[in-house]
C-alpha cells in the first residue's frame, strides 16, 4: 500500500514531489530524551533490540516528534555477525565488542549464513510491529552493514581507527579476507530480503568504513562485495511495489561514478562531498542522498537554516532528478533535540522552491 506521505519512496524513484524529504540517519537514539527513557526500561541496546514492543516504540519517537518523512527499522548492522554465533556485546564506554572475532584460517572456515528466521527472527518481527504501528504514515527502511564494514568489525572484534588486524588480514591472506565478504555478502542479501519479505518499504547499505581503503582496494573489497548483496535482492515489496536500494559509503566521495553502479537507486554522500560536483558526476541516473555536517546541528537557529538551504541549493532544481536530505553520517547523541525540528522544518519550507510541475 502506497504511503500517505510517499514523498521519500517517490524521491528516490525520481518521481515529481512537492517538497524535498528528510531523514536522519541514527533518527531514533540518545539525544532522545524519551529514547532514553525507553532504553532504561529495556536495559540495554540489545534489550530494546531484541524486543519489537521496545523496537516499534523507538523506531516512531522522531517521527511522532518532528514528522520526519521516512522511519528507520530500529536495530544494529551488527546482529549480523551476532547471529553468526561471535558473541555482540555492547561495553560502556567502549562501544561494541565480540567475544569470537573471526581471526585465523580456522574462524574463517567456520563462517556460515546465519539461518535467518531463527537467528533475527526479532527483526523480521520488529519490521513486521513498526508497519503496523506506523499504519503507512511514512515508509520503513530496512537496513544492513556492507559486507566490507562487517568484515572489519567481525575480524577486529570491535570498533577501532585503523582497523589494524582487519586491514592486516586483507593484505596477508586476501583469500581468508575475501571469503569473509562472500559469506557476509550472502548473509546480507537474505537478511535484507526477509526485512523486505516482513515489510521494509527501501533498504540502505551502511558502508561505514569502505572510505579507509585504497582506489582499487575500494572497488575490489568493498563495492564488488556490496554489487553482490544489490543484485541477490528483492526489489518489489510483497505488494507489487518497488523497493529502492541506497548505497551509503562514508568518505566514497572519489568513487560516486563507481558506486552509482553497483545497481543501486541512490547514493548516500558524507559532508565532505560537494553536492553540486556530485550531482554533475552522477547526472539524474540515480538519486542522491544527503548531506549537511551532523555537527551543524550545534550552532544556533540562524546557522542551522543557513547549512540547511547550502544543501538544497547545493543540489538545486530537482528537475528530474532525485534528492533525499539526510546528515553527512548519524545524528550526534549530544545534539540538541530542539535543533532537529529547526532542520526538518527548514527543509519542508525552502525545498519547495526546487520542485516545479514541469
Ligand atoms: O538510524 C537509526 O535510528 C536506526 C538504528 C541504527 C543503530 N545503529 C542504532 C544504534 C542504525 C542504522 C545503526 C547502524 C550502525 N551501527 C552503523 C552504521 C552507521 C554508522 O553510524 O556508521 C555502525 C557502524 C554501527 C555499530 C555500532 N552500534 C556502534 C559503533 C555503536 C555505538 C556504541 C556506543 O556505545 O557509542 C552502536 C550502538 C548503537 N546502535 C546505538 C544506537 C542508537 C547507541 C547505543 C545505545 O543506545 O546504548
Amino acid at each position: 500500500m502506497t504511503p500517505q506521505n510517499d514523498c521519500f519512496l517517490r524521491a528516490l524513484k525520481r518521481e515529481h514531489t512537492d517538497f524535498t524529504p528528510v531523514w536522519l540517519m541514527r533518527q531514533a537514539g540518545r539525544y532522545l530524551p524519551e529514547y532514553c527513557a525507553t532504553r532504561a526500561q529495556a536495559g540495554s541496546f540489545m534489550g530494546l533490540a531484541q524486543n519489537p514492543d521496545y523496537a516499534t516504540e523507538v523506531t516512531l519517537q522522531p517521527i511522532d516528534r518532528y514528522g520526519i518523512d521516512a522511519a528507520i527499522l530500529f536495530s544494529d548492522i551488527l546482529t549480523v555477525p551476532d547471529a553468526m554465533g561471535l558473541g555482540l556485546s555492547f561495553v560502556a564506554g567502549e562501544g561494541p565488542v565480540f567475544a569470537h572475532p573471526v581471526q585465523d584460517e580456522a574462524a574463517v572456515a567456520a563462517l556460515a549464513v546465519p539461518e535467518i528466521e531463527e537467528k533475527l527472527g526479532y527483526v523480521t518481527a520488529a519490521v513486521r510491529s513498526i508497519r503496523r504501528a506506523l499504519n503507512n504514515r511514512v515508509p520503513l527502511i530496512g537496513f544492513s552493514g556492507s559486507p566490507f564494514t562487517l568484515a572489519c568489525y567481525m575480524i577486529e572484534g570491535r570498533g577501532s581507527r585503523d582497523f589494524r588486524t582487519a586491514k592486516t588480514m586483507m593484505f596477508r591472506r586476501p583469500d581468508l579476507f575475501s571469503r569473509v565478504l562472500d559469506v557476509n555478502a550472502e548473509a546480507v542479501a537474505a537478511y535484507l530480503n526477509a526485512q523486505i519479505a516482513a515489510g521494509a518499504q527501501a533498504v540502505q547499505i551502511f558502508d561505514t568504513w569502505g572510505g579507509m581503503l585504497a582506489d582499487g582496494d575500494f572497488q575490489r573489497f568493498s563495492l564488488a562485495a556490496t554489487k553482490k548483496v544489490v543484485e541477490r535482492l528483492t526489489r518489489t515489496t510483497p505488494e507489487g511495489e518497488r523497493v529502492p536500494v541506497i548505497v551509503f559509503t562514508k568518505g566514497g566521495g572519489e568513487w560516486l561514478s563507481a558506486i552509482a553502479d553497483c545497481g543501486c537507486d541512490a547514493v548516500g554522500l558524507d559532508w565532505t562531498t560537494n553536492l553540486t560536483r556530485a550531482r554533475r558526476e552522477l547526472g539524474d541516473r540515480v538519486a542522491i542522498q544527503g548531506n549537511m555536517d551532523p555537527l551543524a546541528l550545534f550552532g544556533d537557529e540562524e546557522t542551522i537554516r543557513r547549512e540547511v538551504r547550502r544543501v538544497l541549493d547545493a543540489f538545486g532544481p530537482v528537475g528530474k532528478g532525485g534528492h533525499v536530505f539526510n546528515l553527512g553520517h548519524g545524528i550526534n547523541q549530544f545534539t540538541p533535540v530542539e535543533n532537529v525540528q529547526i532542520l526538518v522544518d527548514e527543509v519542508h519550507s525552502y525545498s519547495r522552491r526546487f520542485h516545479t510541475a514541469d
